[in-house]
């Protein structure tokens, strides 16, 4: 058996493979690993200098990709599950060496699960210029939150997204667009998919450094405009929308306008929900609610979302409200999760009309979606 068809038959039980000592090579090394998910594919990180090139592959196509590579590197480790393989490539002569290892495949999947998107000190030049990591590659102190958070958002957005491969993204308060650097990042270099990204924010500053820097690395379908989400329109076919943390009702032109340009993924973690809180009034079964300020806050807030819940379902929108990341990492961490599966039923609009009535409130999303 050669060392490919080791491989091959052994492919599930493989942690690792590195190819090294290249002759004429492209690249000074390629580490190629298998990636779990509903659909199982491989990665190769291919390292130039201080440069990672990422391609993925189906199963199907190690095989290929292995025979061409081997006729140009000239060594092999492959670490699998309980056994190391090193192969040094002579001519036509292959010599192994084999050293039994205690590693577990099992394992390895899942420390790979908890690290699953990026990883501290990966070579992702975003994360670097944007100074989520030191120059060594640490995780800077006052960004890792922020770290969580996207990583965190990336592999919720991933498990959603599973049986398609292009989309057209939109980011509504993007900010300084850690989040849309980097899930444009993975979903184009690490995933292989097709997309089209476009970030939106008032800070015309902020914007012009987001096109500047999606410019340098080279992002062609990356882009931001500076404007008002509660005037702006999406690009048709825009089939995703994001937001993170975009300040209070711009959240509800998001959902609104996902909602109105069919948008079949909403990804939104809210903040800042004063809108009810500056508008209730006593009305009902929920007044004990209202008798202290911190209380009324947080009321208020956990209202507007349950309203905006139940506004998507009812145009159609499968959602869950779930917690994006623990506390620690951000007290904003509601994050509602839709995915558009059926049709609107209106059949929630006069529910919360009334609702809205007796507590004296006035809600955007409601206003936007059903007329005031
Ligand atoms: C808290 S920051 C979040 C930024 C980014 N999403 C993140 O998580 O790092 C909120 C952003 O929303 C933007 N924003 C607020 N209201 C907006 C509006 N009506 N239109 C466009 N951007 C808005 C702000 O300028 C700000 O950059």
């Amino acid at each position: 058996m050669t060392f490919i068809q080791e491989i091959l038959q052994k492919s599930h039980l493989l942690i690792g493979l590195v190819l090294s000592d290249g002759k004429n090579a492209e690249f000074d090394k390629i580490k190629l690993r298998l990636v779990k998910g509903k659909s199982d594919y491989f990665q190769a990180e291919k390292f130039k200098g201080d440069k990672v090139f990422h391609q993925n592959f189906a199963p199907s196509e190690v095989e290929a990709f292995l025979t061409e590579a081997l006729t140009v590197y000239r060594q092999a480790c492959a670490t699998l599950a309980g056994e190391t393989i090193q192969a040094v490539f002579y001519g036509k002569k292959t010599k192994i060496k084999r050293t039994a290892n205690s590693l577990n495949v099992v394992e390895q999947s899942h420390n790979r699960k908890k690290n699953y998107i990026f990883e501290e000190g990966e070579s992702v030049a975003p994360l670097f210029d944007l100074g989520i990591f030191t120059r060594e590659g640490k995780i800077a102190k006052d960004k890792y939150d922020k770290f969580k958070q996207i990583n965190r958002f990336i592999e919720i957005v991933d498990e959603a997204i599973e049986g398609d491969d292009k989309f057209t993204i939109a980011d509504f308060g993007c900010g300084k667009s850690y989040l849309t650097f980097l899930l444009y990042h993975y979903l184009t270099v690490k995933r292989g998919f097709s997309v089209d990204v476009t970030g939106y924010d008032l800070k015309a500053d902020v914007v012009q450094k987001c096109n500047e820097t999606a410019k340098k690395y080279g992002y062609e379908n990356l882009s931001f405009y500076c404007g008002d989400v509660a005037k702006e329109s999406i690009k048709p076919g825009t089939d995703m929308m994001v937001t993170l943390h975009a300040c209070d009702t711009a959240t509800d032109y998001a959902i609104a306008t996902a909602i109105k340009s069919g948008v079949k993924y909403l990804f939104s973690v809210p903040c800042c929900q004063h809108e009810i809180n500056l508008c209730i009034k006593k009305g009902g079964d929920y007044d004990i609610l209202m008798r202290h300020g911190l209380i009324k806050e947080r009321f208020c807030a956990l209202l507007t979302d349950a309203i905006r819940a139940e506004v998507l379902e009812d145009f159609g929108y499968k959602t869950e409200i779930i917690e994006f990341v623990d506390f620690e990492h951000s007290p904003k961490n509601l994050m509602i999760r839709a995915v558009k599966t059926g049709n609107p039923m209106l059949s929630k609009k006069q529910k919360m009309l009334d609702l809205c009535r007796k507590y004296s409130i006035s809600q955007t999303l409601l206003n936007l979606v059903y007329g005031k």
